[in-house]
């Protein structure tokens, strides 16, 4: 079977994605408290950073994915693999949780296409690499994608003629907030055809204390996660910031729904950023958050799916009803 690699990431689209990333960062800088999208720390060394995290026995949207995958991929067989499909993940990273579902179609001899869709190029490209070195000799075919989560869908629909199975796991759709989460689910459907389903990870609302447990590890790897952003705000935008001169920590915050967390300034200081032309001004333990994780309910998943044009075909629960994959249909 083949393994492909493609980096979409060049010329105009490069320049379109710099551009937002640009913007994003002018705009969460000059709002009041300052306020940056979760998206912009994910270059190669995020994503790395990432895995961490996902490795961490505390963080449950994680350690509850790879649950129900374990335990329920008889079931997501038995639903995506009545025909032939292609299975796309929108923000695949390391795509570790993912494997135990790649395997087990493969030991049932299924034939399908595994396209994972991701911004890091770093990421994306060893994830093709380790699947080719693990199941070169398998039913499965690999077309790695960096790019864009719409820019990837919709080179995938160029070539469309099996059944889709989109995953969008990890909780990623916590990490925008719930007019955008069904933009983005909308706008997923709209790049799909009727019968084509999707998977999306959910992390439920729960005991505040056990989701500020799971944004703050004993071990500091949230806060070199957070604090990440300043390097690549740095390498990308050519800034200054320090990063010894910030601290991260983590919250639950019941208005919001959310676990978001911040980055304190330690001490008043202006930072440039040559790229946007312009100084910022931070003062003595100013607070930007950098995190938003929103948690669900499952009366808004099912608003959520129903509203945007999907039929709800089944929850995957965690032991502990932590975390849900919930299976969802296109409806045209
Ligand atoms: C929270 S991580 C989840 C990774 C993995 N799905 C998991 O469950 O462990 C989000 C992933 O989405 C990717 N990502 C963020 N924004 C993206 C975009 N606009 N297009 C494609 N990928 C994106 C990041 O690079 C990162 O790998």
């Amino acid at each position: 079977m083949s393994f492909h690699y493609h980096n979409l990431r060049s010329g105009t689209a490069a320049a379109s994605v710099d551009d937002q990333f640009a913007q994003a960062v002018r705009e969460g800088l000059l709002r009041e408290p300052k306020r940056l999208p979760s998206w912009l720390i994910f270059d190669d060394q995020g994503s790395e950073i990432f895995t961490e995290i996902t490795q961490l026995a505390g963080y449950h949207p994680a350690q509850c994915e790879f649950e129900i995958f374990q335990t329920h991929k008889q079931a997501v067989t038995d639903i995506f693999a009545k025909t032939p499909f292609r299975v796309i993940e929108l923000g695949a990273g390391d795509g570790r949780k993912t494997h135990i579902l790649l395997e087990h179609f493969i030991q049932n001899q299924l034939h399908f296409e595994y396209v994972p869709i991701d911004i890091s190029e770093g990421a994306t490209q060893n994830l093709v690499a380790f699947l080719e070195s693990r199941f070169s000799q398998s039913t499965m075919s690999v077309t790695g994608l960096a790019t864009d989560y719409f820019d990837g869908l919709s080179t995938v629909k160029e070539h469309a003629n099996l059944r889709n199975m989109v995953l969008f796991l990890g909780s990623t759709i916590g990490n925008m907030e719930l007019p955008a989460a069904e933009q983005f689910v909308r706008n997923v459907r709209e790049s799909l055809n009727e019968g084509d389903y999707v998977m999306i990870g959910f992390d439920l609302m729960k005991h505040p204390k056990t989701l500020y447990s799971a944004y703050n590890d004993s071990t500091g790897v949230f806060e070199r996660f957070n604090l990440h952003l300043l390097d690549v705000l740095n390498q990308k935008l050519g800034a200054n910031f320090v990063k010894d001169y910030y601290v991260q920590q983590g919250q639950y915050n019941p208005r919001a729904h959310a676990v978001e967390s911040f980055i304190y300034s330690t001490r008043e200081q202006v930072v440039s950023i040559d790229a946007l032309g312009e100084k910022f001004h931070f003062g003595a333990w100013e607070p930007m958050q950098t995190e938003h994780s929103y948690k669900y309910t499952l009366s808004e998943i099912t608003l959520l799916a129903e509203n945007s044009g999907y039929r709800i075909v089944k929850h995957l629960f965690d032991g502990n009803n932590y975390f849900v994959d919930s299976i969802w249909e296109v409806k045209k």
